[in-house]
């Protein structure tokens, strides 16, 4: 008698106690303490293209750059203007369009919780409406430091758009310091 009670309470309690962890697991927060543990320890800088639409659209010319690099605003204007993109058109279906901007609007820098995506909000005037990532102060201010030579006059780069030709995890969402390789000059040391 005595040991059914034991056993009784020990799978009570084993039954409590995988009851909260599969709580904190499927919780919706998903730059919170659980999902940075499960993604190996790392806060990703903005969170990564998970749209394969978006993906297939906006990465077919250049570097799909994450919603979380620009406001809802800057996507907008954007959006509103792929016939005339940056002297290329680049329009498509109304149907494909509406679903991209939707997609770019919920996952914008303004509603996005990454460190990235709020320091770039935070660098912005409220009036001011980039529609270039690289025209951001946030953007501006960090990369200050790099040279025509390993830009524009770099055959491996050619623009500061390109985003994926020095940070080796860009298409993660991840842009952190020791993950920069400069084709042609190597690792960045500040
Ligand atoms: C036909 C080719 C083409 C397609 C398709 C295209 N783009 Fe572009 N995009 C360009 C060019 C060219 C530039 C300018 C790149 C440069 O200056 O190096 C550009 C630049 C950009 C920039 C600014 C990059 C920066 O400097 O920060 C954003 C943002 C952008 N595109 C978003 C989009 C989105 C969103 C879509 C999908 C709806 C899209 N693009 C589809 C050609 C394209
Ligand atoms: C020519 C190489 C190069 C290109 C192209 C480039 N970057 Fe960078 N990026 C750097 C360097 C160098 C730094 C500075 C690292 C430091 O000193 O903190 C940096 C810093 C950053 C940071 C801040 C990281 C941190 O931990 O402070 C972000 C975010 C970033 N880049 C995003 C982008 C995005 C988005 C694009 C494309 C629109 C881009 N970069 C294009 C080289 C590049």
């Amino acid at each position: 008698m005595k040991c059914k009670l034991s056993i009784v309470s020990l799978l009570l309690l084993s039954t409590v106690m995988l009851g909260m962890s599969t709580a904190s697991f499927s919780s919706d927060d998903k730059s919170g303490f659980f999902s940075r543990i499960l993604s190996s320890g790392k806060t990703p800088g903005v969170a990564p293209v998970a749209n394969p639409q978006y993906l297939e659209e906006c990465g077919s010319c250049h570097f799909p750059y994450q919603p979380g690099l620009l406001p809802e605003r800057s996507w907008s204007k954007l959006m509103t203007g792929l016939e005339d993109h940056f002297a290329e058109n680049a329009e498509l279906p109304l149907e494909d369009a509406n679903s991209i901007t939707d997609y770019l609007i919920k996952n914008a820098a303004d509603h996005a919780n990454y460190k990235r995506s709020k320091k770039i909000m935070k660098s912005l005037h409220p009036n001011q409406l980039p529609l270039r990532v690289s025209k951001t102060p946030y953007f501006i201010k960090k990369h200050n430091e790099l040279s025509r030579k390993m830009v524009q006059d770099n055959p491996k780069v050619g623009s500061i758009s390109n985003c994926k030709a020095c940070h080796t995890k860009a298409e993660k969402g991840s842009f952190s310091e020791r993950e920069i390789l400069i084709p042609g000059f190597g690792a960045w040391e500040d």
